[in-house]
């Protein structure tokens, strides 16, 4: 059974099956989450097991929603709800619920946690972000990209602020999908290698620019997220970096892009620090079509991995 646990792990051709099906699906609701009819159940009498350690809106709803649209039944697991990693083992965590449900997704902190509870799991487990990548998210946001500008093949994504989780996904699909991709953040704060490596093997050059003025002015697609990222409650470097502010994504900087450049954010948005309210608020923003597609995108998403 597939799991889908990074862009980098998932086929180009599957990548683009599951972004085809969530705009089938939501072409077929009418665009509508709420109150979203489906002719076909896929998922009636299946179980999904929704656990988070760590806090969400978007993801919590949006999957909750999600599984039962499609006629499935979620059960919402938090952390302190169940003995994930303290009192029991993740690996023994995922046996149990093996022989319970039929499917299930984790927001976890370590991406060896993702790992274990994959490795023994005999069900697909979906990624809900962990330290080190948000999949899910950036799927979202290439479905969104295409929903307003057409494939993002060729087209550039810069990226501006700190080489966070959703950074180093949108770097895999960047190899993937074929877009060219640039960060610009301070140096001590740029992404993680690995995505960069994978991005390398792939023959794809991520660029990296220390210049916000210069690095936005080729951009179709500019994209920010937290300076501190949930896993980041004491990273002190991130606090003290005032230097953060040359890469704040205000109105200043927009000029520096062309009038239809979109803007993205994962949300939540720290407003005033790594984005101004004025852009996150402006007319190139598209942050609430993000979180809408979560939905659209992750019943696909569900379907690819349970074959349904
Ligand atoms: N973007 C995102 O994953 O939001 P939540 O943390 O609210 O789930
Ligand atoms: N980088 C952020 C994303 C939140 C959806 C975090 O991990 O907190």
């Amino acid at each position: 059974m597939p799991n889908f646990l990074e862009i980098s792990s998932v086929d180009p051709e599957n990548l683009r099956h599951i972004l085809e099906q969530a705009v089938k699906m939501k072409k077929k609701c009418k665009g509508l989450t709420k109150g979203a009819t489906h002719h076909d159940l896929p998922l009636h009498g299946h179980i999904a097991a929704l656990i988070f350690e760590k806090p969400s809106l978007r993801t919590r709803v949006s999957f909750d929603i999600g599984v039962r649209q499609l006629g499935g039944q979620p059960i919402l697991l938090s952390s302190n709800e169940i003995h994930l990693g303290k009192g029991e083992t993740i690996a023994d965590t995922a046996r149990v619920l093996s022989r319970f449900v039929d499917i299930a997704m984790i927001r976890t902190f370590a991406q060896t946690s993702l790992n274990e509870f994959a490795a023994s799991a005999d069900i697909p487990l979906i990624n809900g972000l962990t330290n080190a990548s948000h999949p899910c998210q950036v799927m979202a946001d290439i479905m969104t990209f295409e929903e307003h500008r057409g494939d993002i093949k060729g087209k550039h994504v810069v990226w501006v602020g700190v080489g966070s989780n959703v950074c180093s996904s949108f770097i895999e699909a960047a190899a993937q999908l074929e877009f060219k991709f640039t960060f610009c953040g301070p140096p001590s704060l740029q992404p993680d290698t690995k995505p960069i490596q994978f991005a390398k093997s792939k023959g794809v050059d991520i660029q990296i620019e220390s210049n916000p003025e210069l690095a936005v002015a080729k951009a179709d697609l500019i994209v920010t997220d937290v300076w501190k990222s949930m896993h980041d409650q004491i990273n002190q470097e991130k606090e003290q970096n005032s230097d953060l502010f040359h890469y704040q994504v205000n109105d200043q900087l927009m000029k520096n892009a062309s009038s239809d450049t979109l803007f993205m954010h994962c949300l939540p948005a720290h407003r005033e620090e790594e984005v101004t309210s004025s852009v996150l608020d402006g007319k190139n923003s598209v942050v609430f079509d993000e979180s809408e597609n979560r939905l659209h995108v992750q019943k696909g998403i569900l379907r690819w991995c349970l074959n349904l």
